[in-house]
């Protein structure tokens, strides 16, 4: 495991990020709605940032079931979402990879009636994406590697870690027999 970004990093940017959109959702009537599992650590993190008064939400998604790279059908709860009628939403997830998840998200999304839906990631693969779509936020680019910690993992391992580290090829494989 190699770090890609350490604690220090992802904390300057995501304050970055939490000024932006704090500046960006002044005076509109915020929701943040988090992707779990994934984002779990980025929204604690941001929502900490954001000076303007908002509500949290989340919903659940997922498509990456043990395979690594081969994503499956994806599987959306939106039961724990809160009412957003006359809300403006941030819905927020870890990574941009192809681009599916959040693609689909969006459309469930305004499909729950808010006044608008935009989108923050932390991060952003660099040639992956396979659906055209322009995150509003994003963190940082990242090569094409497989990231764990700050939320993200591996067969639901390593969210703990407070940096984003890349696995390489020979612990991916070892994964894939199974790491418990
Ligand atoms: P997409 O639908 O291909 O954009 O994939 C988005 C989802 O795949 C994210 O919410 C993550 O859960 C997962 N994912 C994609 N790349 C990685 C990675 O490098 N590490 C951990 N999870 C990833
Ligand atoms: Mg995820």
């Amino acid at each position: 495991m190699r770090i890609l970004i350490n604690e220090n990093e992802i904390g300057k940017r995501v304050a970055e990020m939490g000024q932006r959109i704090g500046r960006d959702f002044q005076d509109q009537r915020l929701t943040i709605v988090g992707v779990l599992t994934g984002s779990l650590v980025f929204l604690a993190d941001l929502t900490r940032q954001l000076a303007i008064p908002h509500r949290i939400g989340v919903l659940q998604a997922s498509s990456y079931r043990g395979a690594m790279t081969v994503a499956g059908p994806l599987h959306v709860n939106l039961e724990l979402v809160p009412d957003l009628e006359g809300r403006h939403v941030l819905l927020l997830d870890d990574i941009l990879d192809t681009g599916q998840t959040l693609a689909t998200l969006v459309d469930e999304v305004r499909r729950l009636g808010p006044l608008s839906v935009r989108t923050a990631v932390l991060l952003r693969k660099i040639g992956r994406q396979s659906v055209p779509f322009e995150p509003n936020y994003w963190g940082f680019e990242i090569p094409d590697v497989f990231v764990v910690g700050y939320g993200l993992d591996y067969h639901d391992e390593h969210r703990h870690l407070p940096y984003l580290a890349g696995l390489d090829a020979a612990e991916v494989a070892a994964g894939a027999e199974g790491i418990r």
